[in-house]
Formats: C-alpha cells, sequence, structure tokens
C-alpha cells in the first residue's frame, strides 16, 4: 500500500494513530479530519464540565485526564475518547474531564460528527462497545458495594 501518510493533512495522519479509527478509509479519515479540530489544554485545565450544555466528542491524542464518576477517578489517555454521553443523549455533561497533564485532543462537534457516525456505522460501534464497557465497570462496581453492605 502506498504511503499515503506523507500527503496527509496533519490532523488526518494523527487520527490515523487512534486504534479507534483504524477501520477508516482515508477518504473518511480525511473527512473526519475536515470536521474535527485540534486543541491543546493545560495541566489541570477542565475540559469539559459537568452540568455544561453542549456535546461534542473529544479524542485524547497525547497527555492524559481524568474525570470522577461513580465514586471513582477514571483516567483516559491517548486513543481514549470523551464526550460521548451528552452527543449521543442530548443532556449536559455528566462530569467533569480535567486534563492530568498538558492534553491534546481532537474535538468533533455533534452537528458534524452525527451524520459522520450514520455513513461509518462501524465507528458508532465502537462507540456503543465502549459504553457498554463504562456502563458495566459501574454497574459492577455498585452491585459489588451493596452486596458488601448487605453481607
Ligand atoms: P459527557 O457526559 O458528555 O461528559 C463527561 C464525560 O465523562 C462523559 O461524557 C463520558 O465520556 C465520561 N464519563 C462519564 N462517566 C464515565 C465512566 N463511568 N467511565 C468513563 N468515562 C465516563
Amino acid at each position: 500500500m502506498a504511503n499515503w501518510d506523507e500527503d496527509m493533512p496533519v490532523e488526518a495522519a494523527a487520527l490515523r494513530k487512534v486504534p479507534f479509527f483504524e477501520g477508516l478509509t482515508p477518504e473518511d479519515l480525511d473527512r473526519l479530519a475536515r470536521i474535527g479540530r485540534k486543541r491543546q489544554f493545560a495541566a489541570g485545565e477542565s475540559i469539559v464540565v459537568e452540568g455544561q450544555i453542549g456535546g461534542g466528542l473529544f479524542i485524547i491524542l497525547s497527555g492524559s485526564a481524568s474525570l470522577q464518576a461513580g465514586g471513582k477517578t477514571h483516567t483516559l489517555g491517548p486513543g481514549q475518547f470523551f464526550g460521548e454521553m451528552a452527543l449521543l443523549a442530548g443532556k449536559p455533561r455528566s462530569a467533569t474531564v480535567t486534563a492530568a497533564e498538558p492534553v491534546e485532543a481532537m474535538t468533533l462537534e455533534t452537528m458534524y460528527f452525527r451524520p459522520f457516525l450514520i455513513k461509518n456505522p462501524s465507528v458508532a460501534v465502537t462507540i456503543l462497545e465502549v459504553v457498554a464497557e463504562r456502563l458495566r465497570e459501574v454497574q459492577d462496581r455498585i452491585d459489588r458495594t451493596q452486596a458488601a453492605t448487605e453481607g
């Protein structure tokens, strides 16, 4: 296969390294890069704030971010995403996500990303898998706490 990385816009080349998007064609990656915007956040900066209105997905390209949810601190690193809950449910942000160290992230606004998901079901399924995993982890933790309280 030709090394099309050389001719790719910087954003598309960065997205290509995200495992989450590995199934996408160069054309789709390019489309995604055009709707995405790269943003930098300083360590300690709030990237999204609980209760804030506004969707949009954040994919971490470098650095790490943390959030408190369900009584636990979750840390997300390169290749991982957040912001899918507000994006999919059309609800305010469920948690505050803070840059634990300098973060570079690709942001995808809801109005552009939703139509992209409809055209790329494999990306939508990957998001679903991660959401199911996150739900499962919280559920298991609640069940364990309940069992410990009852037992
Ligand atoms: P959103 O509600 O848009 O903004 C806060 C984000 O934190 C949320 O989307 C998820 O991406 C993330 N988040 C919330 N709860 C959890 C969790 N239990 N595990 C991992 N990430 C979470």
